[in-house]
């Protein structure tokens, strides 16, 4: 029996806490089943917290990630156009988990438009449009500013190179807008060359991203790893979900040298919140990310399974890809197929 993991949860809202619970639930009959075990120490974030705090992210869920380093975090809704900033990005940067991981798969038997897709998208967390800076100069005139730096961009370009290497990956495509940021994205471009310079053995392209959106449509499998700065890589990752499915399947990692903290793509999706509707399938592989990253590779390959066989067998499907089954039943699927493979 494996020591038990402290794991900070962050339900988030929307679907978030739908989702959430039911990706607990698997973890702990799948550990159980692997002798891992989890000691969950859950907290809420933004406008529910605000409510019964005071504070949008509580001193003591920084004081959890702290000390648990790892975290399995649900949506948070951040308000458009005004109100509390990002809590997504807050955490990101307060724990500075510069590399957000998403790997963009087929699940076995789901029909797209585009099967054998595997690629992984490596998007930088802390920089870019994203640092908040924001101003308006007079009325009418909005200034928000574009923060790229060498240290950023050399550390997420040999995180991507160190993913191709671990993963036996054949390219990495760093995706930018240098032809017209030439300084910025020019900043970017030159780290990524530099870098890319140390790993001879895996072949290197650069694509403009306008082009990358044309070329993900039409021909996504000549791409295999894709390094790209912060608002690009948030976009490009929605899109990759459409090619497998939806943003109800792709997972992510947001990883630092300290704290790792694994979230699903998709948001908050208020739209069919509350109804049992949302898919828990992107957040299960994100809890799978983490077991792997905690050593329990049993208990992730044993989910993974179990996914792999609700989706192959197809009965069980959510609506998102084009099924009719709710949350908590595809959960019970998924349960079931664990317990099957006994
Ligand atoms: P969204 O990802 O929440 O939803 C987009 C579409 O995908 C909706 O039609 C939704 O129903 C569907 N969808 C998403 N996840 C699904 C799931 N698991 N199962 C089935 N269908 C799913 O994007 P939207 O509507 O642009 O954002 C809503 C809120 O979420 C915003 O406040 C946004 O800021 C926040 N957000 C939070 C993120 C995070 O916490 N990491 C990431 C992205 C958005």
């Amino acid at each position: 029996m494996s020591e038990t993991h402290r794991i900070t949860l962050i339900p988030g809202d929307g679907i978030g806490p739908e989702v959430t619970d039911a990706v607990v639930e698997i973890l702990e009959a799948a550990g159980k089943r692997e002798g891992a075990s989890f000691d969950w120490h859950r907290f809420d974030a933004g406008a529910d917290a605000f409510a019964k705090t005071g504070e949008y992210v509580p001193k003591a869920l920084y004081e959890s990630i702290e000390q648990n380093r790892v975290a399995l975090k649900g949506p948070v809704t951040t308000p458009i156009g005004g109100g509390f900033s990002s809590i997504n990005v807050t955490l990101r940067k307060k724990f500075d988990l510069y590399a957000n991981f998403r790997p963009v798969k087929n699940l076995p038997g789901l029909e797209t438009k585009y099967p054998g897709i595997d690629l992984i998208i490596v998007r930088e967390n802390t920089e870019d449009l994203y640092a908040g800076l924001e101003v308006m100069v007079v009325p009418g005139v909005a200034q928000s500013l574009k923060i790229i730096t060498e240290k950023g961009s050399t550390r997420i370009a040999k995180f991507a190179f160190e993913a191709a290497r671990k993963y036996r990956r054949k390219k990495v495509h760093s995706v930018h807008k240098a032809n017209i940021m030439k300084i910025s994205d020019g900043l970017f471009l030159d780290c990524c060359r530099t870098v890319a310079k140390g790993y001879p053995e895996i072949p290197y392209a650069e694509h403009i991203v306008d082009n990358t959106c044309m070329q993900l449509v039409m021909n996504p499998w000549q791409y295999d790893v894709i390094v790209t700065e912060n608002l690009y890589g948030d976009i490009l990752s929605d899109l990759c979900s459409g090619l497998i499915g939806g943003l109800g399947l792709v997972p992510g990692a947001n990883l630092g040298t300290e704290c790792a903290i694994f979230e699903a793509v998709h948001g908050s999706a208020p739209d069919i919140a509350g109804k049992g509707l949302a898919n828990p399938t992107a957040l299960l592989q994100s809890a799978v990310l983490m077991l792997r990253h905690i050593d329990e590779a049993a208990t992730a390959d044993a989910i993974q399974m179990a996914l792999e066989a609700v989706y192959a067998e197809g009965k069980s499907l959510t609506r998102d890809v084009g099924g009719s089954t709710g949350t908590g039943a595809f959960k019970d699927a998924v349960l079931a197929a664990l317990e099957g493979a006994k």
